[in-house]
């Protein structure tokens, strides 16, 4: 068992079954009232006691979040969600059982119980049951549901490594659990199931063809896939309104053919070069070879977009750390996990987006 503290927070690493053990500290911070960041499939969480209005502050302080901005309740068990929600829709259960443990959150009807602070004041709770054996173990050793948004600063990219969020919130939090790297790398799905058909607010970790399977006519937030900035009175999950996923660098991204994609960074990577501005381009395995000796960051790949989802955000903190100050990416395919992907990215970009 490895532990050690880093302005005054503990960072304890859990490589292997053993140190599971460990967890049971976790989850009595987390009885006190306590924050303690945790690792999930997706990205890493912020946990704090979702039926304690105290801790939810606590979590909008540490992250500078605004408090309107309704937070992610995370289970152990399927069963958990019965005092949380008013209802469970037949369709829900189908989703439950064939997402569950996974990246999709359902938004339901919410108990009167639940704090209103924990949903950002509104009368529906998002629950999901994660998938990432820390996590669960985690979550069975606080006895109760954890409330837990991405644990970033607000407005930075998510973290996928506990170094993302030492950066971020050593010294605001009690503990960092440090599961590694994540594997989806893209946060969870986020579907309404209180309006029929059920509705996509955030494109996430399942993706949309995955529901399609079992809900046929499932729909998606038109927000969530436009190329413009959504009107801040259409967008239906709060969070999805803010800055969000922006690293210090200007971001611009290029949509089109990858040929034409290729032309168009070449040449403005040239211009923004020749008037001394430190650039680099994200591309991705297929078409890096296009771009000579300018400096090149392989993302991923785009026969395999999950890769890419795995990296984006921590690619996008690395342009930060070698001081980049212009990023040129590489738009991808808007199918399968292309879809969170380029939702992130349009964002991360502040929608400055090149059309080829
Ligand atoms: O993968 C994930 O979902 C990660 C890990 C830690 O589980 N969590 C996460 O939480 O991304 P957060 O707080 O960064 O994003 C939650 C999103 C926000 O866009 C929020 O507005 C939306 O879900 N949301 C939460 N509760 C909602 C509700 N009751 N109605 C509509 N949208 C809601
Ligand atoms: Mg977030």
């Amino acid at each position: 068992m490895d532990i050690e503290e880093i302005k005054g927070t503990k960072v304890l690493k859990v490589r292997n079954k053993e140190d599971l053990e460990a967890l049971e500290e976790a989850g009595e911070l987390i009885r006190r009232g306590e924050l303690v960041a945790f690792p999930t499939e997706t990205v890493y969480g912020l946990g704090g006691n979702a039926l304690d209005p105290e801790a939810a502050g606590k979590i909008y302080a540490a992250k500078g979040r605004p408090s309107d901005n309704p937070l992610i309740v995370h289970v152990a068990h399927p069963a958990e969600i019965e005092p949380l929600v008013r209802a469970v829709p037949e369709v829900a259960e189908r989703l439950m059982a064939r997402f569950w443990p996974g990246p999709l959150t359902l938004i339901f009807p919410a108990r009167p119980e639940v704090p209103r602070r924990t949903t950002g004041g509104l009368d529906t709770v998002a629950i999901r049951l994660p998938s990432h054996p820390v996590a669960l173990a985690f979550l069975a050793a606080a006895r109760r549901p954890v409330a837990g948004p991405s644990a970033n600063l607000s407005g930075r990219p998510s973290p996928t490594t506990a170094g993302h969020v030492i950066t971020d919130l050593a010294g605001r939090v009690a503990m960092i659990i440090d599961g590694g790297h994540t594997g989806v790398g893209v946060e969870s799905t986020v579907l309404d199931v209180t309006v029929d058909p059920p509705q996509i607010l955030r494109p996430g970790g399942v993706t949309l063809e995955e529901l399609r399977e079992v809900v046929p006519d499932v729909t998606v937030d038109p927000t969530t896939v436009e190329d413009t900035p959504p009107a801040i009175g259409r967008v239906r999950a709060p969070g999805m309104k803010y800055k969000h996923y922006a690293p210090e660098a200007d971001v611009i991204v290029f949509e089109g053919p990858p040929e034409r994609i290729e032309e168009r960074i070449r040449a403005l990577y040239d211009e923004y070069a020749a008037q001394g501005r430190k650039v680099a381009i994200m591309a991705t395995a297929e078409t890096a070879g296009a771009y000579g000796e300018r400096r090149t960051a392989v993302v991923g790949a785009r026969s395999d977009l999950g890769s890419i989802a795995n990296n984006l955000f921590d690619f996008l903190r690395r342009f930060d750390a070698a001081g980049v100050e212009v990023v040129l990416a590489e738009g991808v395919e808007m199918v399968g996990l292309g879809l969170a992907v380029m939702n992130r990215l349009r964002k991360a970009a502040g929608y400055h987006i090149v059309k080829v």
